[in-house]
């Protein structure tokens, strides 16, 4: 379906559309069409029409994520969306910040500056990939939340297993202990439903450029009204003395077209159709796992209430980091298939996607090719 309408190469079995996100040729062409324009006169579309032009993008972007156009910002990425958040809160020492063990390094790693430069105490939930039910989840974050609980940050889409998390609960049981909420979206916007009013997390940050396929890089943050004042960019611009959104609409020159290009990648999904999209996306995910799984032996991980577009397969021993990375490589180069290798509570997988430019010849080879490589 549609492989010519993508610029991944047809030659390749491209399997981490999570990754990166990867341009259908029409929002690319509709890229280099604004590139074109911004290019014939620079300082009218950066000085003159940027404020209109970014302010017509959130109005679209709020429409899609179903959010208060007043409460969003763009950001290059979801790394800077969240790091952004964690610095402004001004976390102490003795402070804690409750996470899972489905987090996303990046973040970890900006968590792990405030613990060792101001004694912020991390706490990690095992949250086990096939874990029953939204209540176990919710107990056991809940279970470390302690009066010294600054920040609970939460997935709504997990990178190194795909595990779809129920954030509005989180959300909710959070704000009834009196914890704020930042909630990793990256892989959200497009892979799932979002609803932004619905969830009403503190912070909330979502790339536009892996699922909904505008150009990298690309992200939306949503701040809570209540957090307005408080929340600013890491570097200062014009505008940062003029509030919330004027201090994040213009943070130095940058490349304007993946965000420019947002509401030409929302035409392109708007045009096929998101529901019927993501059964597909789902259905191609879920068919080439089980797949795979039977050709290794070993079993698809996390319930299918759980996931969307990327699934998980347990890999038949545990890999070193090192051999994973060796192991990506080798399948890319070797059998022109690219997957993502991760590992989770002690356990190696291969992350798999599903996305309008696959077919299921795609998962086979991946599976042979797993086969084959792996000891
Ligand atoms: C859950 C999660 N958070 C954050 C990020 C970082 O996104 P970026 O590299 O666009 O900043 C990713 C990237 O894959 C992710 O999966």
């Amino acid at each position: 379906m549609r492989r010519t309408e993508w610029l991944v190469d047809p030659a390749i079995a491209y399997l981490n559309h999570g990754g990166y996100g990867a341009l259908p040729r029409e929002v690319a062409d509709a890229a280099a069409r604004i590139r074109a324009e911004v290019e014939a006169n620079p300082t009218d579309v950066l000085a003159l029409q940027w404020q209109g032009r970014i302010d017509g993008v959130r109005e679209r972007v709020a429409a899609f994520l179903r959010g208060d156009p007043a409460d969003l910002v763009f950001v290059p990425n979801a790394t800077a969306g969240t790091a952004t958040v964690i610095a402004a809160l001004r976390l102490a020492a003795g402070d804690e910040v409750v996470t899972t063990d489905h987090g996303y390094p990046a973040v970890a790693s900006q968590l792990g500056v405030e613990s060792a430069r101001r004694g912020v105490r991390l706490v990690e939930t095992h949250v086990p990939v096939d874990v029953g039910s939204t209540e176990a989840i919710v107990g056991a974050v809940l279970a470390n939340i302690t009066d010294r609980t600054r920040l609970l940050v939460a997935d709504q889409i997990a990178s190194p297993t795909g595990f779809v998390f129920p954030v509005q609960e989180l959300v909710a049981a959070a704000r009834t202990a009196g914890v704020p909420v930042l909630v990793d979206a990256a892989h959200a916007p497009g892979q799932v439903d979002v609803d932004l009013t619905a969830i009403d997390a503190d912070f909330w940050v979502g790339n536009l450029h892996k699922w909904v396929c505008s150009p990298r890089a690309a992200a939306v943050m949503r701040v809570a009204p209540r957090w307005h004042d408080l929340i600013r960019p890491l570097v200062a611009s014009h505008g940062y003395a003029d509030g919330f959104q004027p201090a994040f609409d213009w943070t130095g020159t940058h490349d304007p077209i993946p965000i420019l290009a947002v509401p030409d990648a929302l035409d392109f999904w708007d045009g096929l159709g998101w529901d019927q999209a993501r059964r597909e996306q789902h259905r191609l995910a879920t068919d080439g796992a089980e797949h795979i799984a039977e050709v290794l032996g070993t079993r698809v991980a996390i319930r299918d209430e759980h996931t969307a577009a990327m699934r998980l397969v347990e890999l038949p021993r545990a890999l070193s980091m090192d051999d994973g990375i060796a192991l990506a490589a080798r399948l890319t180069t070797e059998h022109k298939v690219t997957a993502h290798i991760t590992d989770h509570g002690g356990a190696s997988y291969v992350r798999i996607c599903g996305q309008l430019y696959n077919v299921p010849e795609h998962y086979e080879r991946l599976g042979s090719a797993l086969a084959a490589v792996l000891p």
